[in-house]
């Protein structure tokens, strides 16, 4: 990256290689960093944020888990994940709001150290590349999603992708583009960095958000475009041998957006091309940011607007993941260390 590449840290924007940390970053020795991936696509009414508020609800909601406190309300990290790709002039953009705990001292439990946030924007295609069009090719993990009572799956925490990068790495070995894996009791979960939707008897099918799965927002609007498109839908847990029987199969998530499977372990799924469901889902999302497809939800925010005052959840809105989060008090809450006050004022007197 070049250093005219604009990083947002700590409530100032840096250049590329001034946003650095100490090696005694709790984080890098324990894995403590919650963070998120948000995409802004290039729209015909220009850059748009895709559920941005949605992103930063299930920050607060990891933070919360892990009893950290994020020194800003939710509405500076929105106003900071739009500043920075505005700042980096950007039209499309991966975002990726990362906060963590940092210097002050080693031992597992935190005792001084800082908190951390930093938000960046990268140019970011397609993560599975032909693959959006074609299908990838994936395999089933020797390695198990972690069971409920070891590491909360809701929550997206940096340390639980060790278990994500054994899952990608096995599979990049055996020549696949991803893994799927399966969770603690055998049943199936999700890809390393994605939820799973199977096709079975034309019903759409994901296992459910009990499963040991990220509640995925990406999941979520997949969920909403098909009940939109008048689909069958259920979530329901699934044994690894519907993976052989499933006619259509694809995964989803920001990075990924919705990429069909047309093998697994090498046996083709359906009759190896990515089928009807597939392409109506693929259609209906991608059309959301070419403009074919009506954002009735809300979804997609411009880059100067302000937060919208439903912040803390819509019912209107059918967001499943507004269940797991944090209301307004809680989130106010959770901020209101010295640290926190700290930096939020001198953000709030430099804006
Ligand atoms: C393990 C895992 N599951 C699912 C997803 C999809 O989540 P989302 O659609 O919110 O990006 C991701 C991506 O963040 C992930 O890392």
């Amino acid at each position: 990256m070049s250093d005219h590449t604009l990083i947002w840290h700590n409530g100032t924007l840096k250049p590329w290689h001034e946003a650095t940390v100490h090696v005694s970053a709790h984080a890098l020795h324990y894995g403590s960093s919650v963070f998120e991936g948000e995409r802004v696509y290039a729209t015909p009414d220009g850059p748009r944020f895709f559920r941005l508020e949605d992103h930063t609800r299930r920050l607060f909601f990891s933070a919360r888990v892990y009893g950290i406190d994020i020194p800003y309300a939710a509405q500076q990290v929105n106003r900071a994940c739009r500043e920075v790709v505005r700042a980096n002039d950007m039209t499309s953009a991966y975002v990726r709001p990362l906060v963590f705990r940092g210097a002050g001292g080693l031992g597992i439990l935190p005792k001084e150290n800082i908190v951390d946030t930093v938000i960046l924007a990268l140019p970011w295609g397609s993560y599975h590349g032909d693959a959006r069009e074609q299908g990838a090719d994936v395999c089933v993990s020797s390695w198990n999603r972690a069971a409920p009572n070891t590491f909360p799956s809701w929550a997206k925490a940096g340390g639980q992708y060790l278990n994500s990068q054994l899952i990608a790495l096995e599979a990049r070995r055996g020549g696949y583009a991803e893994g799927i894996a399966l969770g603690h009791d055998g049943m199936l979960c999700e890809g390393a960095g994605e939820n799973l939707f199977l096709v079975m008897d034309g019903v759409l099918v994901t296992p459910p958000t009990s499963s040991g799965v990220l509640v995925g927002i990406t999941r979520d609007s997949v969920i909403t475009l098909a009940k939109t498109l008048g689909m069958a839908f259920e979530e329901r847990m699934l044994p690894r041998e519907a993976l052989y029987r499933a006619e259509e199969m694809f995964m989803c998530g920001t990075a990924a957006e919705i990429t069909p499977i047309r093998s697994v372990d090498r046996v083709p799924v359906g009759d190896g091309t990515v089928g009807p469901v597939t392409r109506a889902l693929q259609d209906a999302f991608f059309g959301l940011f070419d403009g074919r497809t009506e954002d009735r939800w809300g979804w997609l925010t411009g880059l100067d607007e302000g937060v919208s005052s439903d912040f803390d959840g819509d019912p209107k809105r059918p967001v499943s993941i507004s269940a797991v989060v944090p209301d307004r008090e809680d989130q106010e809450a959770a901020i209101h260390g010295r640290t926190a006050r700290r930096a939020r004022d001198s953000m709030e007197a430099s804006s």
